[in-house]
């Protein structure tokens, strides 16, 4: 196929506006946009009844994570060909130091496991412990990597858990080098008593596991690190917000005018607490993630949330482990290891449960699917956007076509499907990554290593008057 492609007759749809155009597709690149343009040699496909939109970002991934034991069972190839499968052309996974390791060698480490990545993605890089090295470190990162976000866990303790101290000098140095922080925001200390707590009074099976971490576990630590950022005058970025109260959270820390970003998954927004309610050790046990599902009461905050933008992105947190995997907490849900599948089914879903229902514009679905995380990690227009010069990530998205998502049909290295049977409207017919078409009338036609890693500049210096010394001014 040649290197021009032209995308005739649909609907652009981007976070701003519709406008009917074709597109113009020269060496990976959007070259040209409007009606009669020059076509000699390109490659047409006709998009007719279709939109296009830019392709989807998931800004939280785990591809072959090595976790509780086990590694995450979808690696950068068959878990970014899921991805394209689904409308998604870009991912954000995260590099995870060895305990007490270098921030440098784990950011080598997931480079070197990305390489057969089929679309675009870039890496946080997660801080788990502090000193002058992890300091230094992370100004490498920022200055020759390309990284400008790293992340935290408040949560897993004995792992990957840091203190209070570690976060206040992690984000405070980070906002010095223009990167924004990201953290998993559960009280680990809460979760690590309750989990004794519960074995003790015998409760084992996956039951325990949501009752091991209650909304307040999640409400405190959201509001510890939004105060923490306070203090510093530092921008933060709170990963998979599962309830009410965290989202209320951000919300008067946003109308106070602090810059705090909320993410939110798939599934949480439509999966609720009733999956635990089973003595199918096999079927609770997948959808063991944390933070858990929550009573169905939380989804319609969650939802208002990314309409109102209290909460700006959403993703999947894509971690999947097979039922054998699964099967290491049989006798104890504290080592059923972590995660759940969703990113082949994440544009479906938000399409189907937020544009169908009326809960999100189309130009909003597309702000929450894709431009506003290349906004937040600094990616945008080259990302998230329809525009002349941006890379060609785009998705010829079917709002009528219809799909039953299933453990036997997706593309996902996993062996169940959270959704199993959901009948979604709104599905990408044709997927097209750094301007080549990689699916089309559900077949993949990916190159192991067509991937790209996105460098991400630092953020331009803004002043926070508290961050460096504190002092009033
Ligand atoms: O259960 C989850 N979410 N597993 C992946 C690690 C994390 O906490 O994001
Ligand atoms: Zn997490
Ligand atoms: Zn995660
Ligand atoms: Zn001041």
């Amino acid at each position: 196929r040649s290197g021009t492609l032209l995308i005739r007759g649909g609907t652009i749809q981007t976070a701003e506006s519709a406008l009917r155009a074709d597109i113009l597709v020269r060496d990976g690149i959007i070259a040209a946009i409007g009606d009669g343009l020059d076509t000699s040699g390109a490659d047409v496909l006709d998009a007719g009844g279709l939109l296009v939109i830019p392709g989807g970002i998931d800004p939280h991934t785990h591809m072959e994570m090595p976790f509780m034991g086990e590694v995450s069972s979808d690696d950068f190839r068959t878990g970014t060909e899921a991805a394209v499968a689904g409308g998604t052309t870009m991912i954000i996974d995260f590099a995870i130091p060895e305990p007490g390791g270098s921030l440098i060698e784990a950011w080598r480490v997931w480079s070197e496991r990305a390489k057969k990545a089929v679309c675009d993605y870039a890496f946080h890089v997660c801080v788990t412990h502090w000193s002058a090295s992890v300091a230094s470190e992370m100004e490498t990162l920022v200055r020759d990597h390309g990284v400008n976000s790293f992340k935290h866990f408040m949560a897993y303790k004995g792992a990957l858990m840091v203190d209070d101290g570690v976060l206040l000098s992690s984000v405070g140095h980070a906002l010095s080098l223009g990167a924004l922080c990201n953290v998993h925001a559960e009280n680990g200390d809460a979760v690590a008593h309750l989990q004794k707590t519960l074995l003790e009074r015998g409760i084992t099976g996956p039951k325990g596991h949501p009752l091991s971490r209650p909304p307040s576990v999640e409400g405190e630590a959201a509001q510890r690190i939004i105060a923490i950022a306070d203090v510093l005058g530092a921008p933060i970025y709170i990963v998979h917000v599962s309830t009410a109260d965290a989202t209320d959270a951000i919300g008067r820390a946003r109308a106070n005018g602090q810059r705090v970003f909320g993410e939110v998954l798939a599934q949480h927004l439509v999966i609720d607490d009733s999956v635990y309610d089973t003595d199918d050790f096999r079927s609770a046990a997948a959808h063991v993630m944390s933070p858990p599902f929550r009573p169905k009461s939380h989804q319609a905050k969650l939802w208002a949330g990314l309409a109102n933008g209290t909460l700006q992105t959403t993703a999947t947190d894509h971690c999947c482990f097979c039922a054998p995997q699964k099967a290491n907490g049989r006798d104890d849900f504290t080592k059923i290891p972590n995660g759940t599948p969703g990113i082949e089914d994440r544009m479906s879903v938000l399409w189907h449960h937020g544009v169908r229902t009326g809960r999100l514009t189309p130009a909003e679905f597309v702000a929450v699917t894709s431009t506003n995380t290349a906004k937040i990690f600094n990616i945008h227009p080259r990302k998230g956007n329809v525009s002349v010069g941006a890379d060609a990530d785009l998705v010829l998205w079917d709002p009528n076509g219809t799909r039953t998502i299933s453990a036997a049909t997706h593309h996902q290295r996993v062996d169940y499907n959270v959704f199993e049977g959901m009948e979604v409207t709104g599905l990408a017919r044709t997927t097209i990554a750094g301007g080549h078409v990689v699916w089309h009338e559900n077949q993949l036609h990916t190159v192991p290593g067509s991937g790209r890693y996105v460098a991400r500049p630092p953020f331009a210096p803004i002043c926070f008057p508290h961050a460096d010394t504190g002092a009033a001014g």
